[in-house]
């Protein structure tokens, strides 16, 4: 009976192996899983998608401002990325001299193999006398997918202007060679090929040290990042990076940094002088830009203890408080969050990783600061405002459409 269990669990399993890799390998010569990302500024866009069996060296995205006239073309950079049972070609495309608050429409594909369906997308306005709205989330997973429909309406209507996926996809990309990862981009394809769709890693990106995520994404960030002038797929910033939009300076970062030093510490080190850098070039221009927005996956502020959150203090030590560098526990403490976001004034923090939706008041080192009687304690805020908005995985997104004027 024991080797009948085990030859039945056997035939099930590579049943459901042959048909997730005919999934895989469904369209497998198709340009897919189109999406795309902000670039520099409001005249430029990232295109990225992928084809999964045959290489397009012509690969190319075709554009224009009406949808049967698609006049200007601009060629991908190809990759190829293989891990295991894993592997696909990636295509990036940077497209430049955008005219800011318009639609355009393209493809991508080539002559040689075949055409995409013909996308859209709007530019932002430029300056800052507007009024960005963004989609917020964190934990969407291609089962229990349960905002998406929502969403999809949403990016239909037009309601936003950017998304922003602030870690743990898929659940997870690299699984079963890679195909969950491919379907989840497929997924996504319908709002995230119409709008920017921005990301930074969570706990589920880990694997295989995030290559699957990096593979699959194209974050550059804004002209100050260290390596704006180099090419392309040099220029990917895809696990802290900055953007202006309308009146905000946003800082995407990485909490994952603090947590699987197994690929090392010198990352936290990194992207903690660029974030200090980041915050006093922010602070010189807080005039053209008065709200400073940072995002990344965990939480420092937990309101469910356990899961690398302390169970007396209801917060996340190493991203809050900083890390032992050197590895001796008698050390100091060294780039802790926290005191770097206060310091700086950061108006607004938003996290992921736990699956629901809370609003706290300012804080700072674990209390409320005090403020006088019956005032707003969002207007002007002593302290960052954080959000956790980890719960695309159950009901709703978050989003913030700001309703007060300039
Ligand atoms: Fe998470």
């Amino acid at each position: 009976m024991r080797n009948f269990h085990i030859s039945r669990s056997f035939v099930a399993f590579t049943l459901f192996s042959t048909i997730l890799v005919a999934i895989n390998n469904a369209n497998a010569s198709e340009h897919q899983q189109v999406h795309i990302a902000l670039g520099t500024d409001e005249t430029e866009m990232v295109i990225t998608w992928a084809t999964i069996e045959s290489i397009d060296d012509h690969g190319v995205v075709n554009f224009g401002t009406s949808s049967d006239n698609l006049t200007d073309s601009v060629t991908a950079v190809t990759t190829y990325f293989e891990d295991d049972d894993a592997y696909w070609y990636n295509y990036r495309a940077l497209l430049t001299g955008l005219k800011p608050s318009t639609t355009y429409y393209y493809r991508v594909g080539s002559k040689a193999s075949s055409w995409s369906k013909v996308f859209q997308f709007k530019t932002l306005n430029s300056g800052n006398k507007w009024l960005p709205s963004f989609a917020i989330y964190g934990d969407l997973g291609i089962e229990n997918e349960r905002s998406l429909p929502y969403l999809t309406k949403d990016v239909e209507k037009g309601m936003y202007d950017v998304i922003f996926h602030i870690g743990d996809m898929a659940y997870d990309l690299y699984e079963y060679g890679g195909s969950r990862g491919n379907n989840f981009m497929r997924m996504l394809e319908p709002i995230a090929a119409r709008m920017p769709y921005m990301t930074t890693t969570g706990n589920h990106e880990k694997a295989k040290n995030f290559s699957h995520y990096d593979a699959r994404f194209s974050m550059i960030g804004d002209r100050h990042q260290p390596n704006y002038s180099a090419d392309l797929t040099d220029r990917l910033n895809n696990h802290f990076y900055s953007l202006d939009i309308g009146p905000a300076h946003i800082i995407i970062f990485s909490t994952e940094f603090y947590y699987y030093t197994r690929w090392g510490w010198e990352q936290i080190r990194w992207q903690y002088r660029w974030l200090e850098d980041e915050l006093i070039r922010a602070n010189q221009n807080r005039k053209e830009r008065p709200w400073i927005i940072v995002m990344g996956h965990r939480p420092f502020y937990c309101l469910v203890a356990g899961d690398k959150c302390n169970r007396k203090t209801l917060e996340r030590g190493p991203i809050k408080n900083g890390v032992h560098y050197d590895k001796t526990k008698k050390s100091q403490l060294n780039y802790g969050l926290e005191d770097l976001f206060y310091k700086y004034g950061v108006d607004l923090q938003l996290y992921g990783h736990e699956h629901f939706f809370v609003r706290f008041y300012p804080v700072h080192k674990n209390v409320s600061p005090s403020r006088p009687k019956e005032t707003n304690p969002y207007e002007d805020p002593v302290a960052p405002v954080f959000i956790t908005t980890g719960n695309a995985v159950r009901y709703f997104i978050y989003y913030i459409q700001p309703t007060n004027s300039l």
